[in-house]
């Protein structure tokens, strides 16, 4: 089988190439369901029915066979993110039954989702085989539990849900899979839960497996040398748009261009963030934070017994101004957040701590030496071998271009004095030994069962056929080594410190 997989180590490709996306190639307008979504693989509702499809799915890397078709299609409500894959096959198969098992190898489909589009690298997947096995990863950089994940309240069907097997058949012709996933699910990187009208989230559909015609297509196109499913950066555009399919007239979308109708409003994103934090009114909120707010919540922001963390490096619901002043001067409904009693102005200080314990580097304020920290960065820091900013360095580590507006001066100093205890996705570092003897070092960009695509010290990207390799390590140590603040005098290392802080796109 795999005869697909024609790649093998030693295709090398420019890695540069890699780090492009190419966003925005496809596009899907996922409209409100207009009636109640049944989860019984027959997409018999009049919602599905109104539903336009996803454009159709290509065949990026395909060899051979009969090209089936895949006819996709997305709706959502306040719970739910409501998916429906038809799969037209004469082949069908699928022999995995184990919860996590490698359903990918059976006919077999998968979508993919980032739900912060500044952040595709977080995404979570779900793949489905056509006799209802999944399996679940989530990849994201606060995801600390293991190789595979729960998901809550997924329901799910396929066509064959039920079979121990489904072996290939004379009649086949086309299975079903439908899926409903609590939006909830996505809460920590999703911007609004649920999802507001023009919010724009990225995702993939695929199709792969089975045994006849082995063959693997996907609805946005993987951009080349990718050659695996797990390239969020050529996800497609997904926005969630707050009419229903009943809403509307005749086609609900035109399939080809899935263009909206005129006269919507678009959804737009509100501001933020209002500039950099006052720091004498987060440092008088933190006080009032500390004697009023910690019977439920933790001490200095963090979690408590009761309630969430204020200022964790996640995505929050309430991120504006006004929605934390609304959320503590009238308590938010239907949960334990009570209203405070406290003045305006006071409630004001609490939100201008809470923006202080989530603002990016950029918005901290803090000060040193830029131009000596910049030195430093480029000279004996030797950060460059392996960062780029705005174009010049290496590329082994993250691109650190806009890193002050994306990190808190927190998590800088923490690079800088911890590393990184634990490597985050896409900079995982491995070592693997090819059956040719000769080893290959670097940081995981991609992997699934059957490929790896490793970024190698020599700066070029290497992919891997598990079956190439004859041992892999994963390295537990990250190439990020910490020690700066022991390294440097503390003035440098507060102007190395200072440099990063000014690293944003918009500061150039
Ligand atoms: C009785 C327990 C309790 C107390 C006291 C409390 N909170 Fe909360 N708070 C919660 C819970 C529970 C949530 C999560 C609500 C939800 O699920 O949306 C929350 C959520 C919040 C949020 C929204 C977080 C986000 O981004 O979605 C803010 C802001 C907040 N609390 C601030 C405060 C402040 C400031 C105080 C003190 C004036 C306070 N809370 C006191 C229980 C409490
Ligand atoms: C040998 C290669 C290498 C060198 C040299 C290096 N780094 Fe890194 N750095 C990395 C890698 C790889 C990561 C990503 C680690 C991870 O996220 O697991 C990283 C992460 C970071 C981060 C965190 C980025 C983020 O997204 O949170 C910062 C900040 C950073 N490096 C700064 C520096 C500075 C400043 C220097 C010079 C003093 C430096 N690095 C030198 C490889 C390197």
């Amino acid at each position: 089988m795999l005869s697909w997989v024609l790649l093998i180590h030693g295709v090398l490709s420019d890695a540069g190439a890699m780090a492009q996306s190419t966003p925005g190639a496809v596009e899907y307008r996922i409209q409100r369901a207009s009636s109640e979504v049944v989860i019984d693989a027959r997409l018999d509702e009049p919602a599905w029915q109104k539903a336009a499809p996803a454009s159709d799915f290509l065949f990026n890397w395909f060899s051979a066979g009969e090209k089936e078709r895949t006819e996709a299609k997305m709706l959502w409500d306040d719970d739910n993110l409501y998916v429906s894959w038809r799969c037209e096959d004469r082949h069908i198969s699928a022999y995995e039954t184990k919860r996590h098992g490698p359903v990918s190898k059976d006919d077999c489909v998968e979508i993919f989702i980032s739900p912060n589009p500044q952040k595709v690298r977080n995404y979570y997947t779900f793949e489905i085989n056509s006799i209802g096995t999944m399996l679940n990863r989530c990849r994201t950089d606060w995801f600390t539990g293991g190789p595979t994940w729960e998901p809550e309240g997924v329901r799910h069907r396929a066509t064959f849900s039920g079979l121990a097997k489904k072996d290939e058949q004379g009649d086949d012709r086309e299975w079903i899979v439908e899926m409903a996933i609590p939006l909830k699910n996505f809460a920590r990187d999703a911007a609004h839960m649920p999802p507001r009208d023009g919010d724009e989230w990225r995702l993939n559909l695929m199709r792969t497996g089975g045994r006849t015609n082995m063959q693997q297509s996907t609805w946005s196109p993987i951009a080349p040398p990718g050659r695996s499913f797990h390239s969020p950066e050529n996800f497609g555009k997904v926005v969630f748009v707050a009419q229903t399919t009943a809403q509307q007239g005749r086609p609900v979308l035109d399939p080809a261009t899935q263009q909206r109708p005129e006269g919507k409003q678009g959804g737009r994103r509100r501001r933020v963030f209002s500039g950099p934090v006052n720091a004498e009114d987060a440092a008088a909120g933190r006080e009032i934070y500390n004697k009023s707010c910690t019977m439920c919540h933790g001490l200095n922001g963090a979690e408590g017994d009761r309630a969430p963390a204020l200022g964790a490096q996640r995505r929050y619901l309430r991120r504006t101004e006004d929605e934390l002043f609304d959320a503590i001067k009238n308590g938010i409904r239907g949960t334990l957040m009570p209203a405070s009693p406290a003045p305006d102005a006071d409630v004001r200080k609490m939100v201008a701590y809470i923006r202080s314990l989530r603002a990016t580097a950029a918005d901290a304020g803090f000060t040193g030496d830029v131009a000596k920290g910049e030195g430093l960065f480029m000279g004996k820091g030797n950060c460059l071998k392996c960062h780029m900013v705005k174009g010049r360095g290496g590329i082994l580590g993250p691109d650190l271009t806009n890193i002050a507006a994306e990190r808190r001066v927190e998590d800088l100093r923490q690079a800088l004095t911890e590393g990184k205890p634990h490597p985050s996705e896409g900079f995982k570092p491995v070592a693997v030994q090819l059956k040719t003897g000769a080893w290959v070092r670097g940081v995981i960009k991609n992997e699934d069962s059957f490929t790896m695509q490793v970024l190698g010290e020599d700066e070029r990207l290497h992919m891997i056929l598990r079956a190439e390799a004859r041992k892999i390590e994963y390295v537990e140590k990250s190439p990020m080594v910490g020690g700066w603040d022991k390294r440097l005098p503390a003035d440098e290392f507060r102007d190395l410190v200072a440099f990063l802080c000014k690293q944003t796109r918009r500061g150039q």
